[in-house]
């Protein structure tokens, strides 16, 4: 059982580069998973609720939910065209939701971990998060750089301190919770320093869910966000559903929401005696010439448009565009390192690798067989080609490696590795000068290495890698990423259809 989860997204903004890249890493390793034949659920929604969209619905005189449909709306079709194949779409407005959100906060209440108090301090509307004094900008949001509002309202704590040495108890045996491990001595030291109780509900936000006991107080928008891993799972409502997916063995995050999601969700689990996630899976951030890309700073780039302008520079299909865009996300996405990001290093991904290294080797291959009148796999006579089966191999367990430790960026460094090799199998080889034999016994050996690599690009180009292995005649209806990429299983003679047109055409 496989159950996966991006954050939901704020709907103040449209998806842009950085949110489009924390879903395409969850997308990919949901397609791997499933790929690998594990029932898998991959869940991805929006977060509609608190004082910043509220302000926003007003000044535009429409309600919230009005706001909230037009949004969610707008993420649903960017998903579809990016190729996300997500199992639910969560919204924090629906139903199902809410009553969980209700009944938890009862929970909470009858358990003891809440109490009653009155909050002062500065809130960051944008981020919906507390500040001390001590970590305004002069009177800013440190993040935000805008004005951040004084609260003195009554509210209700969540008695996070109590769960302070549970953490860190938990860190301590669980050495792989959060994922890489930098991030995982940030939230380590941060639980160290000492824990704050946290105010948990709101008196002067009306969008938010009513507590059922106290329906003065909206729910706080971060208890109310994270609690939808729960609702969308059939917590407290499908126990059969639940059961089979709790708790979700991946949860993938930016460097932004760390200590909400590696500190406060897990003792709010601890408080309703729930397990754990098993992996809280860190990425940093793209930034552009130096800072971080956000609708606030003005300088994001939004998919959709990456998407069509490499569709116009080179005529090649939205979808196979939609396909470079997320090879792109994860081969100079910020996996581990901040990653400054500009067009021309999205042309020039396509350019290197995709337009030469890959495209390339498929219509080299694909032509040469054309002008000498071959159109079934050749036949290699029994004459296979050992080392190459070792090198392949070799990626191959490096590959499924990478995915088992959460790096999907090096997983398809291997293919790459894979797509040298194989170019400069064909260099040496050279099989447009080599007699009969060898020369088919070469193209044996590189379409052999094309079926491997496009059923390993699956989870990251699934359009494009198929394409290839319909080309190949090679059925995708089902395929099982553990025994179909064992070796020399392309069957000779098997008729292929060269008469496939570039895909990854070099732009104007
Ligand atoms: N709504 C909260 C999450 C609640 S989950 C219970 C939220 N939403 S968000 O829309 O602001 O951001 C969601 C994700 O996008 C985060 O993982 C965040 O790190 C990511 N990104 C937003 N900007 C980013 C970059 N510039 N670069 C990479 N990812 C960044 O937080």
């Amino acid at each position: 059982m496989f159950y996966i989860t991006t954050p939901i997204y704020y709907v103040n903004a449209r998806p842009h580069l950085g949110t489009t890249y924390t879903t395409v890493i969850a997308d990919v390793m949901a397609r791997y998973y499933r790929l690998m034949g594990e029932d898998t659920f991959f869940l991805t929604g929006t977060d509609e609720h608190g004082i910043n969209i509220q302000r926003i619905a007003e000044s535009k005189q429409i309600t919230p939910q009005q706001y909230c449909d037009e949004f969610a709306s707008v993420f649903q079709e960017t998903w579809k065209k990016l190729g996300i194949q997500y199992d639910d779409f969560i919204r924090t407005s629906e139903d199902r939701h809410i009553k969980i959100v209700q009944k938890v906060f009862e929970s909470l209440l009858n358990k003891g971990v809440l109490y009653k108090g009155l909050y002062k301090g500065w809130y960051c509307p944008r981020c919906e998060s507390y500040y001390n004094f001590e970590d305004l900008e002069e009177t800013d949001c440190p993040v935000h750089k805008s004005k951040v509002d004084y609260l003195e309202e009554e509210t209700y704590f969540f008695s996070w301190s109590k769960y302070q040495e549970k953490l860190l108890e938990y860190y301590a045996n669980h050495p792989d919770f959060v994922v890489p491990e930098n991030r995982y001595r940030e939230i380590i030291s941060f639980v160290e320093r000492g824990l704050k109780d946290i105010s948990v509900s709101r008196t002067s936000v009306s969008w938010g869910i009513p507590v059922v006991s106290s329906p003065e107080h909206t729910v706080y928008v971060w208890l109310d966000a994270l609690l939808n891993y729960l609702s969308a799972v059939g917590f407290d409502s499908d126990g059969a559903l639940f059961s089979s997916w709790w708790p979700p063995r991946v949860q993938v995050i930016g460097k932004d929401i760390l200590r909400q999601h590696a500190a406060f969700w897990p003792a709010v689990l601890m408080a309703i005696d729930l397990p754990l996630p098993g992996h809280i899976m860190v990425h940093e951030f793209f930034l552009v010439t130096g800072s971080k890309m956000s609708k606030s700073g003005g300088n994001v780039f939004d998919p959709l448009f990456l998407i069509d302008e490499l569709s116009k520079l080179t005529g090649i299909d939205p979808q196979i565009s939609a396909d470079a865009l997320r090879y792109f996300l994860i081969k100079d996405g910020p996996e581990k390192n901040d990653s400054d990001f500009s067009f021309e290093s999205f042309i020039n991904r396509f350019k290197v690798d995709l337009a030469n290294d890959w495209g390339n080797l498929v219509n080299r291959t694909f032509g040469l067989m054309l002008r000498v009148g071959l159109n079934k796999v050749p036949d290699p006579d029994e004459l296979y080609d050992n080392e190459f089966k070792t090198e392949v191999q070799k990626y191959i367990e490096l590959y499924h490696q990478c995915f088992s430790q959460l790096s999907p960026k090096e997983a398809l460094n291997q293919i790459c590795a894979i797509l040298r090799f194989l170019n400069t199998y064909i260099d040496t080889h050279r099989p447009w000068s080599a007699e009969e034999k060898e020369r088919d016994r070469c193209l044996y050996h590189i379409l052999e290495g094309i079926r491997i690599v496009s059923i390993l690009m699956l989870p990251f180009m699934p359009f494009s890698s198929e394409i290839i292995l319909r080309s190949l005649n090679y059925c995708t209806d089902k395929i099982d990423l553990k025994t179909e990429t064992s070796l020399f299983k392309i069957i000779p003679d098997t008729p292929i259809f060269l008469n496939l047109p570039p895909l990854f055409p070099r732009p104007k």
